[in-house]
């Protein structure tokens, strides 16, 4: 009987679900510092970049629409499963609502126990600038120290920072067609004593840059970048063609760089790389960072990291995120799955749970004794 409960009890443990919510991400990230985290899932990003071949890798499964896609993107070790659902919605300003909302699970590969459900709105700019970073910071060249970014809604912030602690950029070059946008990122990064510089079109800004980053947001084959915009030794961080007929990048501007990108299959059908021909070269960065493919060849090469995003990255922040809510003690558990006595009688589950939650708690017999008793204090008090 006690060994019936003690294996119970395992179970239960062993089936809490943690949950980290949008806010208590922001409490984390508070806590231990943005510098940090984008470090943290840079490094985690690195690490599982370099053992490539130990996932079970595919292309995400996007759903389109008229107005936007909600896909789907599942990656797994021989140990751990991670998905993401992620939107991209390029007209939700019009009703208040952000461009990108996400969240992910990592689960346990053995037995298939969500281990975490977590928020990854927030998670995911994270993921992408630390991304965007591990990229430039193998392709880029050494010395850069200016930034133009090309869109400056939800992302752009992340972008900046992570490539102000990763790789030490100090001046960044802003233009969105939203002067607000613009706006609210030289407020938020004026704050952290960033340096920005205000231009009036793309052309101005990307004058003289060693990185260009473009991230921004319309369902539509657009030309942010022409190759007249480039100069010698550029690294080009494009960001926001990620999805089938929507790109940022001039064909010319891939066909005159070396073009690296995440996950070759999917790459191909949602990076700006959808509009070259099947043949056209490109290399993988994990291939780069370890040390399998050359990046950089010359100082003047232009390089490319084109990026759609990939699970991957998405595994390795889910897990950063863990590990930090446990080291500041800041998890929360869920009742996401039943716990069964006997797992074949679910159905036994319902009464079970009614059960419970029909007989009065601790807590509740006491609050009423409180309140009889203030009750009776108040009645002696008024006579
Ligand atoms: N590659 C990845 O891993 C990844 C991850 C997250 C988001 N994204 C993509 O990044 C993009 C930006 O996401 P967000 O959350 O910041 O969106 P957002 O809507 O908050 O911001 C996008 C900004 O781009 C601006 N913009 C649109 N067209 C422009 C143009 N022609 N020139 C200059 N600015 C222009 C908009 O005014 C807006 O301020 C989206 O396309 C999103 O899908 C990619």
């Amino acid at each position: 009987m006690s060994t019936h409960t003690n294996t119970q009890k395992q179970a239960a443990k062993r089936i809490n679900t943690q949950y980290l919510s949008a806010e208590r991400v922001a409490e984390i990230i508070q806590k231990k510092g943005i510098a940090a985290c984008l470090h943290g899932v840079a490094s985690y990003i690195q690490q599982d970049f370099l053992r490539w071949n130990d996932f079970d890798k595919c292309a995400r499964v996007a759903n389109h629409s008229h107005d936007g896609v909600i896909e789907l993107m599942p990656i797994a070790d021989d140990t751990t499963y991670a998905f993401k659902y992620v939107n991209g919605h390029p007209n939700n300003h019009r009703f208040n609502l952000p461009t990108v909302m996400a969240f992910g699970v990592l689960a346990d590969v053995a037995t298939g126990i969500p281990e975490l459900l977590s928020e990854l709105t927030l998670t995911t700019a994270i993921r992408t600038a630390a991304t965007s970073a591990v990229a430039a910071r193998a392709l880029a060249r050494p010395n850069s120290k200016t930034m133009a970014l090309i869109g400056n809604g939800a992302q752009s912030e992340f972008q900046a920072l992570g490539f102000h602690y990763i790789l030490g950029i100090e001046t960044f070059h802003l233009y969105d067609i939203d002067t607000a946008a613009t706006e609210k990122l030289v407020a938020n990064l004026t704050s952290m004593g960033i340096k920005t510089k205000v231009f009036n079109s793309t052309r101005e800004a990307v004058k003289g840059c060693d990185i260009i980053t473009t991230v921004t947001a319309d369902k539509t084959n657009a030309t942010i970048i022409t190759q007249d915009m480039i100069e010698p030794g550029m690294h080009i961080n494009g960001v926001g063609g990620d999805c089938p007929g929507k790109t940022e990048l001039h064909g010319d501007v891939l066909r005159n760089g070396k073009v690296f990108c995440e996950f070759e299959p999917q790459s191909r059908i949602e990076g700006d790389m959808q509009q070259m021909t099947a043949d056209f070269a490109v290399t993988e960065l994990w291939q780069v960072l370890s040390g399998k493919a050359e990046g950089r060849t010359s100082d003047a090469q232009v390089t490319v990291f084109d990026s759609v995003g990939f699970a991957l990255e998405d595994y390795s922040a889910l897990r950063f995120m863990r590990d930090v809510a446990i080291e500041l003690k800041m998890g929360e558990s869920m009742s996401l799955i039943p716990v069964m006595s006997n797992p074949k009688n679910l159905f036994g589950f319902i009464a079970d749970a009614n059960a419970k939650s029909a007989a009065p708690s601790l807590a509740s017999v006491e609050a009423a004794i409180a309140h009889v008793v203030n009750a009776a204090k108040v009645a002696e008090l008024t006579c």
